[in-house]
This record gives C-alpha cells, sequence and structure tokens, in this order.
C-alpha cells in the first residue's frame, strides 16, 4: 500500500514535470522564426538593450527624467524602443541609426501617447465615454491610429481604461468613467480602432491597455497614491476593462505607478505574471510607466538593482526612462539575481511585437513622408471630432425653454472660457495644437451667423494666483486678465443688459484635471461662481456651458434656475460642437458614465454600490442608526446614466420574455420608448439587473446592457437585449467566475437611478 503511494506521488511528479517542461518548451520558442533566429544570434548586452525605452524629451512632459545621449545609446544597440518623437522625418534618422549602425540591425519601436485623438484633438476619454456610442469611440480611436502612424508613429500608450470612482482624481478625464461593463465595451472598441484587423496596415498601431492595475483607486483621490484592495472588488470591478482589451487583443500592457496590496504595480509578480499571462494568456509585452520602476525605490522596495530584479522577476519586460534595467541587469545575472533566459523571454516580447508591426520586413513601413500631409487633420477628420464633441456633451438641467437657442437670438457669451483656445482640448492632448481649436464664440458665430452675439470674459478662471501658476505649466491656460476681477464682472454685466439670453462658459482649466491634478475641492472656482450668481440676478435666462475633466460638484448650481450643458473639454472642434448643441443642430444624448457628488465627503461614490445590513429607510430620509448621513441623503446629485434631452422619451411595457431562465437558454428583456417632446432625439436605453441573493454581498444594480437609438418625434422603437446566464456570472470568493441560481430583478430606462421594473428567475 505505502509503495503503491510512493509509486503513485513518483508518477505524478513525473507527470507534473513533464507538463512544466512542455509549457516552459512553448514558453522559451516563438512562434516567429525569424524571432527565434534573431535571438540566438543576440548577446546579453543587445537583448538588455531591447528591453529599454527612451525619450528624446521636446514635447513630452512627464515626470523629471528625460534620457540622455539617446542618439549615441540608440547606435550602441542599447535602446529598443522610443518616445516623444514625430514625424517621419526625424523617426527616420532614429530608424537609420537603429538599423545601420547596431550589429544585428533591430528597428525601433516608436511610441507615443495619442489618448484622445493625435492632431485632431477629440473630446477627453470621460466625454467620449459619456456618448455611449461604441461605433463613434472606435472611429475616433482609428482615425487617431491614421495620423499617429502617419506620423510614424507604431505604437500608441492607450487606452487608459482604468476604473475611476474618486472624482477628486484628476485622471479620471483619462478613462471611460467608473462602471465595469461600460469600461470594457469602450476598451475593446479603443483597441479595435488603434489595432484595426492587422497590424501590418501602416495606419494602424499597437495598443496599450493602462495602467495596470487598479491606477483609479489610488486612496483619497491623490495622484500615484496606494491602493489596497480586496480580490473579490478587484475582479468584479476594477480587473474587467483591462481584461476586456486584452482579449480584444491589446499587443502591450503599461504597469500603473502606485502599489496593490503591498507590492508596487511594475514589481508585482502576481499581477504581472499569475494574473496576466498564468490566467488571462496575455502574449503581447509589458512595459513599465514613466520611470515607475525607479520609483519602487521610494517606495521602499530597494535600490536601483534590487527594484530592477523585481521588476524582471515580476513579468516587465520593458522599462520606460528609467534606465534600471540597461544598468543593473547584466550584474544580477553575474550575481544570479535573475536569469538570462527570463531577459531572453522578455526580450522576445520585444522582438515579437516588431515583427507583428512588420518592422523586419520594413523598418521603414510608418515613414511615408507624403502621409502626414495626406492624413493628418483633414477636413473628414474634424468632422468628427465636431460629431464626436457633441455626442460626448451631457445636458444636465432644462430651465423653462431656452434650449435650443434660436439662431437669430441676441446673445451674451460670457466666462473665461467663452473665447478661449487654450483649454479647449484637455488633459493629455500633447499631439494636439490648442492653437488649431475653436473657440466656443467663433463656433456660435459660424453656426449661427445671424445671431447678435457680445462677449465678455466676466471672470478669470480662478483668482488664486498660486493655482494659476500650478496649471499654467505647460503653457498659458490660467490667463488670469490685468483687468480686476471687478472691472471684469461690470463688464460682463454691462455685455449682458442688452441680450435675451446670457451663455456663460465656465469651469476648469485644462490643467485642473489629468496627471497629477487631484483637488479636493471640486466645486466651480469662486471666481466663476460669483460670476453665475451675479449674471443670474440680471433676470435674464441663463444657460451654462461648463467645462472640466471631472464631475465636479454643483449643487448650488442645479439650485439656481439656470440651464446646464455639460461639455468637458470637447478638442479641437469645441466652438462649433457648442455651437450644434446651443442651436439644436444637434440634440444632446450625452449620459453621465461617472456619478457627480453632492459634496466632496460623499466620495466614493458610484452607483453599483451595495445595500448595508442597516440601509438607508426611504431615501432621503434620515433614521439613527440606519446608513445615512446626518447633513446630506445617500444619493448623488446626478447619478451615473442621467442626461437630459431637448425631447423627451417614455419608457412602457418593460418586460420579460419569460420568468424563467435556462441554463443553455437565454431570455429577451424589452422595453418600448417613445419620443413624447417637440424634437428628434437619441436616447441611450440602459438595462440594470440585481441579483437579489447569491454567495457574495451583490450591487444594488449593475449595468448589463446599453443600446443607443435614434427616434423622431412621436416615433416608438422596442429595444430587446438578449440575456443568459453568461451575463450574470461574476466572481466567487474563490475568484471562479460563476452564475447563482436565484431571483434577478431589472428595470430599463435612461438612467441608474430608477425602481426596478420586473424579475425573472434562474433555476438550479
Ligand atoms: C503616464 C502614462 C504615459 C507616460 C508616458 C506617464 O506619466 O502615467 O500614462 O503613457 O507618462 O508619457
Amino acid at each position: 500500500m505505502k509503495l503503491k503511494k510512493k509509486m503513485n506521488k513518483k508518477l505524478s511528479i513525473l507527470i507534473l514535470g513533464l507538463i512544466y517542461s512542455i509549457s516552459g518548451f512553448a514558453q522559451s520558442q516563438s512562434e516567429i522564426p525569424e524571432v527565434e533566429e534573431l535571438l540566438s544570434k543576440m548577446t546579453l548586452e543587445e537583448k538588455i538593450g531591447q528591453l529599454n525605452l527612451l525619450t528624446p524629451g521636446g514635447g513630452v512632459a512627464t515626470g523629471a527624467v528625460v534620457s540622455k545621449n539617446v542618439e549615441d545609446k540608440i547606435k550602441a544597440g542599447n535602446v529598443g524602443g522610443l518616445f516623444g518623437v514625430a514625424g517621419p522625418d526625424k523617426i527616420r534618422i532614429a530608424q537609420e541609426y537603429a538599423v545601420n549602425d547596431t550589429r544585428l540591425g533591430i528597428p525601433l519601436l516608436i511610441g507615443s501617447d495619442v489618448i484622445h485623438g493625435y492632431r485632431t484633438t477629440f473630446p477627453i476619454p470621460l466625454g467620449l465615454s459619456s456618448s455611449w456610442d461604441m461605433d463613434l469611440i472606435q472611429k475616433t480611436a482609428s482615425i487617431a491610429a491614421t495620423e499617429a502612424t502617419a506620423d510614424g508613429i507604431n505604437w500608441n500608450f492607450s487606452p487608459m481604461v482604468d476604473i475611476a470612482r474618486d472624482p477628486r482624481w484628476g485622471r479620471i478625464a483619462e478613462g471611460a468613467g467608473e462602471d465595469p461593463f461600460l469600461g470594457s465595451a469602450v476598451a475593446r472598441a479603443m483597441v479595435k480602432g488603434y489595432q484595426g484587423e492587422d497590424l501590418t496596415d501602416p495606419t494602424t498601431m499597437i495598443a496599450t491597455v493602462k495602467h495596470f492595475a487598479l491606477y483609479g483607486a489610488a486612496e483619497a483621490g491623490r495622484d500615484y497614491n496606494t491602493v489596497d484592495m480586496s480580490k473579490i472588488k478587484m475582479f468584479n470591478q476594477y480587473l474587467p476593462p483591462y481584461k476586456a482589451a486584452i482579449d480584444a487583443g491589446a499587443g502591450s500592457v503599461m504597469t500603473s505607478f502606485n502599489d496593490v496590496n503591498g507590492i508596487p504595480a511594475t514589481g508585482n509578480k502576481w499581477l504581472l505574471t499569475d494574473l496576466l499571462r498564468d490566467r488571462w494568456g496575455f502574449n503581447g509585452f509589458v512595459v513599465s510607466d514613466y520611470t515607475s520602476l525607479n520609483e519602487m525605490i521610494a517606495h521602499g522596495m530597494g535600490d536601483l538593482q534590487a527594484v530592477s530584479a523585481l521588476a524582471l522577476n515580476a513579468g516587465l519586460d520593458m522599462d520606460m526612462v528609467g534606465e534600471g534595467f540597461l544598468t543593473t541587469l547584466k550584474k544580477s545575472v553575474e550575481e544570479g539575481k535573475v536569469s538570462e533566459e527570463d531577459i531572453t523571454v522578455a526580450a522576445r516580447r520585444i522582438l515579437e511585437a516588431k515583427y507583428k508591426l512588420g518592422l523586419f520586413e520594413d523598418p521603414y513601413r510608418y515613414l511615408d513622408e507624403t502621409r502626414p500631409e495626406k492624413d493628418i487633420l483633414t477636413e473628414e477628420h474634424r468632422a468628427m471630432a465636431r460629431k464626436a464633441a457633441a455626442r460626448s456633451f451631457v445636458l444636465l438641467k432644462k430651465e423653462g425653454n431656452v434650449l435650443p437657442l434660436k439662431k437669430n437670438a441676441k446673445i451674451a457669451l460670457i466666462g473665461p472660457l467663452a473665447n478661449n483656445k487654450n483649454n479647449m482640448l484637455g488633459t493629455w492632448a500633447p499631439t494636439g495644437d490648442p492653437q488649431l481649436s475653436v473657440p466656443v464664440l467663433q463656433g456660435l458665430k459660424n453656426v449661427a451667423p445671424n445671431a447678435k452675439i457680445s462677449y465678455a470674459k466676466g471672470a478669470n478662471i480662478t483668482d488664486d494666483a498660486e493655482l494659476a501658476e500650478k496649471i499654467n505649466v505647460f503653457g498659458p491656460r490660467a490667463e488670469i486678465d490685468e483687468k480686476s476681477p471687478k472691472a471684469l464682472l461690470k463688464e460682463a454685466l454691462q455685455t449682458a443688459k442688452n441680450a435675451e439670453v446670457i451663455v456663460a462658459v465656465v469651469g476648469e482649466a485644462t490643467e485642473m484635471s489629468g496627471e497629477a491634478a487631484s483637488r479636493t475641492d471640486i466645486t466651480i472656482p469662486q471666481s466663476q461662481k460669483k460670476l453665475i450668481r451675479e449674471l443670474v440676478k440680471t433676470g435674464k435666462p441663463v444657460v451654462l456651458v461648463l467645462m472640466s475633466g471631472r464631475p465636479l460638484v454643483i449643487s448650488e448650481e442645479m439650485d439656481l434656475p439656470v440651464s446646464i450643458l455639460q461639455a468637458w473639454h470637447p478638442g479641437v472642434e469645441a466652438g462649433h460642437a457648442v455651437a450644434d448643441v446651443l442651436f439644436g443642430d444637434y440634440n444632446p444624448s450625452g449620459k453621465l458614465t461617472a456619478t457627480w457628488p453632492r459634496n466632496v465627503g460623499q466620495i466614493p461614490v458610484y452607483y453599483a454600490q451595495k445595500n448595508t445590513g442597516r440601509p438607508e429607510p426611504n431615501p432621503g430620509e434620515f433614521e439613527k442608526f440606519k446608513s445615512n448621513y446626518l447633513d446630506v441623503p445617500n444619493s448623488p446629485l446626478l447619478p451615473f446614466g442621467y442626461g437630459l434631452s431637448y425631447t423627451q422619451f417614455e419608457y412602457s411595457n418593460v418586460e420579460a420574455s419569460a420568468g424563467e431562465l435556462a441554463e443553455n437558454e437565454s431570455i429577451s428583456l424589452s422595453a418600448t420608448i417613445t419620443n413624447t417632446g417637440n424634437f428628434d432625439g437619441e436616447e441611450v436605453v440602459q438595462l440594470y439587473i440585481h441579483d437579489k441573493v447569491r454567495s457574495i454581498t451583490p450591487p444594488l444594480k449593475e449595468l448589463k446592457g446599453f443600446k443607443k437609438i435614434f427616434l423622431k418625434k412621436g416615433e416608438s422603437k422596442t429595444v430587446e437585449f438578449n440575456i443568459s446566464v453568461e451575463d450574470l456570472k461574476f466572481y466567487n470568493a474563490g475568484l471562479e467566475y460563476v452564475f447563482e441560481p436565484g431571483e434577478f430583478e431589472f428595470f430599463i430606462a435612461g438612467s441608474s437611478d430608477h425602481p426596478f421594473t420586473g424579475t425573472f428567475k434562474v433555476e438550479e
């Protein structure tokens, strides 16, 4: 008996060993023979060189370090890729160094941050996501790819898919908001848009899903801060968009600056190997964020050699700017701290990416000098930017019948963002040119030449000189006027006198959101709040066009008799898009993709919250010993999914095709939507489901479907969602992806803030 047991054990060790060596073998061989052949010729130093990503600087301003002696390093075979350099002529020079002056002539990857358009800047990603229009989003990404590749770029540091539930965090602007289901759809659309069908097509580029992982959950909304999160929350709420991008074929992954449960993402083996490679099967390459490898020293993980070894052993393939790999890996191999085999694995992944781009066949494939002229900032692209911007706007409040405006109206256009180019593009648009953007004043004039428009600035974006200095870091954004705030206000009130309607364009400067631009007070700056109050006092109808890179706290403004159109930072066609919507050429259809809180104290506040054992009894009613606040209700100011239209939509016949759902079938959940107002318009029809009982506490509702439809006035359409048990799955306590039978509630509506109207059951 004993012997048998021993034999069995031996046999299983043998089988395990066999499996290990087979999978090990699979890992240590590329399916691309050219890559293997090249690798076999490479020295250790040459392999390490492939893992080094540098920027010659000039135009890219992020972090403090900018790579030195880039030219010499390329020639010495010490560089695998470059970013922050653009234009076929310039890139050709760099590529020629790599191809002609190094022993093996391996071409460079050429990266860039093309976050919301290249030269043709689209609205910030948070705005784009508010369109809920995946075809549109994919189209913007594919235009971005056409333009960037025309300028020599073959690798993009986007999409940013970090779920963000804290609007204090400035980088909420760069993602698709708070929801994993919507975020996953946006992630897929962007990867498809950038990468197209075939990476060797010179109008496509490799997409990078970032920032892996959980960057949007930085504590207190302070950028780069700690993240400590349960795996159940990660798997169910934060990881799905990264996985969706990888399943859609994203060629690379960028790590994040934050630590994840005690280990910085850039050196986190669980994240980069166990989850990303072993569980998700990712086979592209992983790049660090800008010096995030070196920053592990400050995180308290050791010196440069130690953190570089940590990162390589964790599964990082490429080191952005920090040169920790370049300067320490050889020593670590000699000291047995990393294996040459692991360096080979990382180099293999970089070479495979180059091969997939077709760079071995033709290193100059992206360097057609005739393309920039033909492909960049075309009329067609600008038209798409205008269309995308109009579709990203969210009508937050309608007061009377002021909107849409008449094209011959007498309009007082007021506000620090009303005749402004510098703040139209929004954060992370380093490849765009603010001077090419259409200010709102110009846009209104172009769209309504018969309108009588008078303009006054009215206020500074902020009167706070210290803040102004911080937001002027990349150029003049704050633009504090030479005139005193009092004089500006006086001028505005004078301008308003002869008008029938006041349009006030107010909000945040570009650099008040984005990287390293967290705020603890997310209201409209005081200078502008005062202006708004004074304009309302005139008694004239007031429309606020609000620009920002995040949800703002606008409790006070929502109580004023004003209409509010949220326009984010709209991009290069800002003014035209604002005019299209204000004058009713396009009826606004955007819906919020992140909750707007009543005040900062409510944060984090998001729609998919869970119940407590002591829920708020009735919405808005305080009761002692219940989960509520003394000072505000639990509900947010504006919920996820919310957004108005110039017309009205009514929902009826919300029903399930059957009361029960069997395992291999699907049921249809449907609703009839009728346009009962006076304008044609689009509506984002949303399906939310609540799993009433399950083995881990369920969110009170979860988005499980959405469709954007167009309805002429008076028209009705029935929208159907087919739901199977696949759609009801979640990660349980063992992190298995399962569904559990039971009862489910659902509703179909134009916002997440709606009662449940139907149920169905899933049988055992
Ligand atoms: C940002 C990344 C960006 C990188 C390179 C970093 O500071 O976090 O999103 O891709 O810089 O520019």
